[in-house]
């Protein structure tokens, strides 16, 4: 497919926010900052930024309030990686074609600019200046962010996600991992970006919920699937590592065909999920067959 619509001015207006909220922390240790500048600056598609932003628009909201949003999600994004690629959880050298953060500084300095990029996210739902009215949702805000990061969502994804290595499980179990993984972030970029419209009715949210329930989990199924059909310079991460690993994945369960047609339904059931909306939602959709189509 084309590219996404405005995904250049995203990835653009969202790195220039996360550049200067880095540049505006108080000069402290300085290898730190570098290491936090490489894990979140460096490269990445910034897929839950878009999302978040196409809500935004689809639903009327402020893209000045979006941007706390957006780059609040994208610091958790960030530091939920370049602990995923330590040595004691998925121990990868690679990442967005370059040398994962540990390779480049060093463990102790990785782990640290995990933590402080995790806390970076808090600090800008905390701080953003959003629009009178959404700043009255801070708090509603916060508890979906740390729905979404903490052991109800990415962490406990992530221990699921080690505990299933060399160990096989359910499909069912599998497909819980994944939307705590993975899923749990992606649908917080929507329904975050939602309750800062002030059109949304709580149907209008369900539904964007469900939607952001099946791409999120298309998106670690074709996660999987990618790590196996594509190659390391595409996907400017070691390909074939799940496999080396060991790691429950729907192609290791379900093989590679039955992966292919589980992201296909689920996308047609986001695309279901988003017909029932009275907006404009292209772009929602145009980035759903983004995601069942991408090779990195
Ligand atoms: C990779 O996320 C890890 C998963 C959660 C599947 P992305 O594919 O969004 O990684 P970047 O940010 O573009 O590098
Ligand atoms: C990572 O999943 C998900 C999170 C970091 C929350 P993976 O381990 O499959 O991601 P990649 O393949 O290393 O990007
Ligand atoms: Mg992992
Ligand atoms: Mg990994
Ligand atoms: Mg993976």
């Amino acid at each position: 497919m084309t590219k996404l619509a405005h995904l250049d001015a995203i990835q653009t207006r969202i790195d220039h926010y996360l550049t200067a909220k880095l540049a505006n922390l108080a000069s402290n240790d300085e290898k730190l900052l570098a290491a936090m500048r490489y894990g979140l600056l460096i490269g990445g598609k910034r897929m839950r930024p878009y999302l978040a932003y196409m809500t935004g628009e689809a639903l009327g909201a402020e893209q000045s309030d979006i941007d706390g949003v957006a780059a609040a999600i994208e610091c958790i994004h960030a530091y939920s990686l370049i602990h995923d690629d330590l040595p004691a959880m998925d121990d990868d050298d690679l990442r967005r074609g370059q040398p994962t953060c540990h390779k480049a500084f060093d463990e102790a300095t990785a782990i640290l600019a995990g933590d402080s990029l995790q806390t970076l996210a808090f600090d800008i739902i905390a701080n953003h200046e959003f629009s009178t009215a959404v700043a009255d949702k801070r708090i509603n805000l916060l508890r979906y962010l740390v729905n979404a990061a903490g052991y109800q969502g990415m962490c406990g994804g992530q221990a699921l996600d080690l505990a299933a290595t060399n160990q096989p499980i359910s499909l069912a179990e599998l497909e819980n991992l994944h939307a705590l993984k993975t899923g749990a972030l992606l649908e917080a970029a929507v329904i975050m970006a939602a309750e800062c419209s002030s059109k949304a009715s709580e149907n209008d949210k369900q539904q964007l919920a469900q939607y952001a329930k099946y791409i999120g989990l298309a998106y670690q199924v074709r996660d999987d699937i990618i790590d196996i059909t594509s190659t390391e310079a595409e996907l400017g991460k070691p390909s074939g590592s799940d496999i080396a690993a060991n790691k429950s994945t729907y192609p290791a369960l379900i093989g590679l065909q039955g992966a292919r047609e589980k992201a296909e339904n689920l996308y047609q059931q986001a695309l279901q999920a988003l017909s029932t909306l009275p907006y404009n939602t292209q772009n929602l959709s145009d980035f759903a067959t983004f995601i069942v189509c991408r090779k990195h």
